[in-house]
């Protein structure tokens, strides 16, 4: 058995978005809503018996903030999504800035350490945490993670606090438990004991990087030991803010030199001529210089790798067959210089209006967006994964009549940015790791495979057709695209790779031309991305 020894948990420093309502699942979206980059810490720390300034509202300070985390806790756990679930909460109970953001850290905090810290309830509780009533599971992981993971919230306060929400929320009796627990983590720790883990590798490592076990034993067949623990740290890690700067309206250099007098600290991004991160705190998005007239959007460094990869050309018509919310849409569009078609196809009506918002803003014109589900686009039967027996030159479906038949005549290129189980967008989305299971990956398999064959017939001979997830399951990756190539045998694979947050850039099953697209590049940070490029025949 090995001891953890107690640390501050890495990744624990406050971060709205892109854990806040951004809602991109890829680490893309172009209109972030709330927008404050870097919420403030939690209360200074203060000494214990110092006095207790009280809140408006009358109620002990720093109480609002904890109870409104421990309802997005609840909330999580009975499957609402953490941002929407903290975003209802604040709305029911508005929060100064100071207090909203440490209702925010303790959320996501807590959600994200769910593994950890019910490994500590395991070893400091008489009852397992699985068979905790729920309520009491979340109070204590919510007074746990500010002891394990705040050097701000003074102990004092983290208990005292605990024992006050259980006696007001409906756990009177169970007050003393609280007590009880906290302050024997607390005697723990003075006597310099820490978390007994595991002697099985794969769930030591779910319990010290707070991973499900499903996926720290998968993580251990796919990586060596090492680079498994770098991608759980990864995962655990606030994630990079960067932008992609629209060429259409500016230059990245003069963009950059805008931001810097406006006091921004921002970098370009090596080997992505338009990619450039944020430092430090920039407040509201919005409020930069550049938004509102479309000079950049937000984009995920690996996402931004993606687009390009379709050599998109002025005068095409392209597809992008997932396309909200339009972080590739708007980089072909760019690409191209607004200049041909680019369908952004969605099955989602609301999500493809945030299309519509983010090319409006960018002033693109050569985008327009369809709702339809592109695993049988043009009505067909959906097709099954033994579906095969595409020949040399096979073109795309026939002529048919009227609007339903927009996608006639074919595409030079497609991009098919699939659904996917998210796994490389860890660090961005507290409660991501704990709604995925290997159930769903079967599902997401499939539905991918559908994909592929429902639109690589709307191919033109020869075109160029992208895959990516922002995931890193080989089933949804490599394995999918060797299946596809089994099954259509005169198709090419022109390159593939595969990154890993946590790791430089890895090459993975590549084609021919089999390069990992950082060599030269910035290899730290960015999501989890997988790409393959393949051309149809001619
Ligand atoms: C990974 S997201 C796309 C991100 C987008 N390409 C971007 O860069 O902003 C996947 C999208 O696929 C859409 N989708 C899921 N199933 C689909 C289907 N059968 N046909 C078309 N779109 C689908 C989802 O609504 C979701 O918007």
């Amino acid at each position: 058995m090995a001891a953890c020894p107690w640390r501050p948990i890495a990744g624990s420093r406050p971060i709205s978005p892109p854990d806040g309502p951004w809602g991109a699942s890829c680490g893309d979206d172009s209109l972030p809503e709330p927008l404050s980059r870097s919420a403030p810490r939690p209360n200074p720390a203060k000494a214990p018996g110092s006095p207790q300034p009280r809140e408006s509202g009358g109620g002990a300070i720093g109480l609002a903030p904890r109870q409104v985390a421990w309802q997005v806790l609840q909330a999580v756990a009975a499957g609402a999504y953490a941002d929407g679930a903290l975003e209802r909460e604040l709305q029911r109970q508005p929060l100064t800035g100071q207090d909203r953001a440490l209702a925010t850290e303790l959320a996501y905090g807590a959600i994200r350490q769910r593994r950890l810290l019910d490994a500590w309830l395991d070893q400091l509780g008489k009852v397992p945490a699985e068979r905790q009533p729920p309520k009491l599971r979340w109070l204590l992981h919510l007074g746990l993670y500010q002891l394990l993971a705040s050097d701000r919230v003074p102990a004092s306060a983290a208990v005292s606090t605990s024992v006050e929400l259980a006696k007001r929320g409906g756990l009177a009796r169970l007050a003393p438990v609280v007590n009880g627990l906290l302050r024997s983590f607390l005697r723990q720790q003075e006597a310099g004991g820490g978390l007994v883990l595991s002697a099985d590798p794969a769930l030591a490592l779910a319990q010290r990087q707070s991973l499900p076990d499903w996926l720290a034993q998968a993580l251990l067949t796919w990586l060596q030991a090492p680079q498994a623990e770098a991608f759980a740290v990864a995962c655990n890690q606030p994630p990079n803010l960067d932008l992609r700067c629209n060429p259409l309206r500016g230059s990245r250099d003069q963009l950059l030199a805008d931001l810097r007098a406006a006091g921004v600290a921002a970098e370009p991004l090596a080997g992505l001529p338009q990619g450039l991160v944020l430092g430090g705190r920039s407040g509201d998005l919005r409020q930069l210089p550049g938004y509102t007239e479309g000079r950049w959007c937000v984009q995920d460094r690996s996402a931004q790798r993606i687009a390009p990869l379709l050599d998109p050309q002025p005068g095409e018509r392209i597809l992008d067959a997932c396309a909200a919310p339009g972080g590739k849409s708007t980089h072909l569009a760019e690409l191209m210089g607004d200049r041909g078609e680019v369908v952004a196809l969605d099955r989602s009506a609301a999500r493809l209006q945030r299309v519509g918002r983010n090319l409006e803003r960018l002033g693109l014109t050569c985008i327009q967006t369809r709702v339809g589900d592109g695993t049988h686009l043009a009505g067909r039967p959906e097709p099954t994964p033994s579906q095969a027996g595409d020949e040399p030159g096979a073109s795309p479906p026939g002529p048919g009549a009227g609007d339903d038949d927009w996608w006639q005549g074919g595409f030079d290129r497609i991009l098919v940015d699939a659904p996917c189980s998210g796994l490389g967008t860890l660090a961005r989305h507290a409660d991501a790791r704990w709604r995925v299971g290997p159930a769903a990956i079967d599902d997401l398999v499939l539905l991918q495979r559908q994909l592929l064959e429902g639109l690589a017939p709307l191919l033109r001979p020869g075109g160029r057709l992208v895959y990516a997830t922002c995931t890193v399951h080989p089933r949804e990756n490599g394995e999918l695209i060797a299946a596809f190539l089994a099954a259509h045998p005169h198709w090419r694979l022109l390159e593939s790779w595969q990154l890993w947050p946590g790791q430089g850039p890895a090459g993975e099953a590549a084609g021919p031309q089999g390069q990992a697209p950082g060599a030269g590049g910035d290899p730290t940070g960015g999501d989890g991305f997988f790409a393959a490029a393949l051309q149809a025949p001619g």
